[in-house]
């Protein structure tokens, strides 16, 4: 039963391609060359559009024009009975591998990462796993800050330059630093700075407090699938976008969120999801990058607390119950809590969520049939917990005769003993995806 939109994808790009490779054989002997005439061009540039939208299903985070060949839209899986190009409905899947508090510890971390693939044996981007996230909660506790932030510089440039993608997200620990409640900054660990200059103005006004800013966010919303956007596309999407058709799909709502501490149910900022806190978070941090003078950290000196200006909305995002500090989900009875997901799910836009900050030392904690997932083991060697990772494996199969397979795989790795299936989830889908 061949679908219109899908049909249209490439059936159009077959045409588009035969014009022009009859235009160009007709005006060249040799047959096509590099250097093409107006009609190869423009129906390049067509199918190159239909390659677009065909991108998002095969590779769901590319999106650039220009990384779609040609090529790809022949690579079509058959036609029908009267000869028509059937839709190309490839089986994709996406690995997204996620890591809670470090604490100083790049030995643990780099163990971790590498058990779960993420980098190779040089800590290196591996080009294994799609996604990397890693949920806050980098810094204090332990020494190794400056080289733990400066690798994940270096792994989100090279997991780019392989189109993998590194998200990382800020914890309560990063925004005190920058605040200046300095109480879990080990004295071994301000002397790793001394080379470098001063440690508060890496964290208030210098190079951290600029990598914070701008690659660092306080909330992540991750859709397992490119045709619901891009990493970090807001929930609910603009009305009448292509996202906004998806979402109304059958793929609705698959997505993870990712946190340092958790969404409470009662926080007032959920929507658009993470925009709303993201954007608190940003003004947050650039109110703390310019006060002058910086104010001296907490101890010896006294609490400076968040600066003058500072708004109500932005003090809640750094309260008991914002995204940085809220233990709900870890901490309340399995009852009261997991009455309250679906609605936040149903907010975020998302079918899980993951979050680090409140620490189970033995395991990884799926909560709410792994609804809630809580990722922080106390990984640094100031806990002495589980070297861990969460795996997230999503695949999208067609389905002979029509519709989807779609399939969640969630498990827990761990460096020291055996993996862990926490979450196996099957869904048909049927009809179009958009
Ligand atoms: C790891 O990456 C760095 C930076 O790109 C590079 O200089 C180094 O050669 C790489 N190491 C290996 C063994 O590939
Ligand atoms: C943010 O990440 C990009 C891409 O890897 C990098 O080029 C840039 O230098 C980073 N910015 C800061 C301030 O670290």
């Amino acid at each position: 039963m061949p679908r219109g939109t899908t049909l249209a994808f490439i059936a159009l790009p077959l045409l588009a391609l035969s014009l022009a490779y009859y235009a160009q054989s007709s005006s060249s002997p040799l047959g096509p060359a590099p250097h093409l005439g107006t009609g190869l061009q423009l129906s390049l540039a067509l199918s190159g559009f239909i390659g677009y939208a065909q991108a998002a299903v095969q590779a769901p985070f590319r999106f650039k024009l220009s990384e779609q060949p040609a090529e790809a839209v022949l690579e079509a899986d058959g036609c029908d009975e009267q000869g028509y190009a059937l839709a190309p409905r490839p089986r994709f899947t996406r690995k997204i591998i996620a890591v809670g508090d470090i604490h100083g510890d790049i030995g643990n971390a780099e163990r971790i990462l590498q058990m779960a693939g993420v980098v190779d044996e040089d800590n290196n981007w591996s080009g294994n796993v799609d996604v990397f996230v890693q949920t806050g909660d980098i810094i204090d506790r332990g020494d190794d800050t400056i080289e733990l932030f400066n690798w994940m510089e270096d792994l989100r440039e090279q997991a780019l330059a392989v189109n993998g993608i590194v998200l990382t997200v800020l914890g309560n620990h990063e925004y005190m630093n920058a605040i200046g409640d300095w109480r879990y900054v080990l004295d071994s660990e301000k002397k790793t700075f001394e080379p470098r200059g001063s440690r508060l103005e890496a964290v208030t006004t210098g190079w951290l407090a600029h990598a914070w800013a701008a690659n660092y966010t306080t909330a992540a919303r991750l859709p397992l699938h490119g045709l619901l956007g891009p990493p970090n596309t807001d929930y609910p999407p603009p009305k009448g976008s292509a996202f906004a058709r998806a979402n109304a799909g059958p793929l609705s709502h698959a997505a993870f969120s990712f946190v340092h501490g958790g969404l409470a149910p009662a926080y007032p900022n959920l929507q658009p999801f993470p925009s709303a806190i993201n954007n608190l978070g940003s003004s947050l941090l650039r109110r703390l990058m310019e006060r002058k003078p910086q104010p001296q950290p907490h101890p010896p000196s006294s609490y400076p607390g968040l600066p003058a200006g500072t708004t109500r909305e932005e003090a809640r995002l750094y309260g008991a119950d914002g995204p940085l500090w809220y233990r709900g989900w870890a901490d309340d009875d399995e009852k009261k809590a997991c009455s309250k997901v679906d609605e936040v799910l149903a907010k975020t836009g998302t079918r899980r969520m993951v979050m680090g900050h409140t620490p189970q030392f033995d395991a990884i904690a799926a909560r709410c049939d792994g609804k809630v997932l809580i990722i922080d083991t106390g990984i640094s060697h100031a806990y002495g917990g589980a070297l861990s990772a969460l795996s997230i494996e999503y695949t999208l199969e067609p389905v002979n005769g029509g519709g989807w397979k779609e399939q969640e795989v969630v498990k827990a790795l761990y460096a020291d003993y055996d993996d862990e299936l926490l979450v196996s989830s099957t869904r048909d889908l049927d009809g179009d995806l958009w």
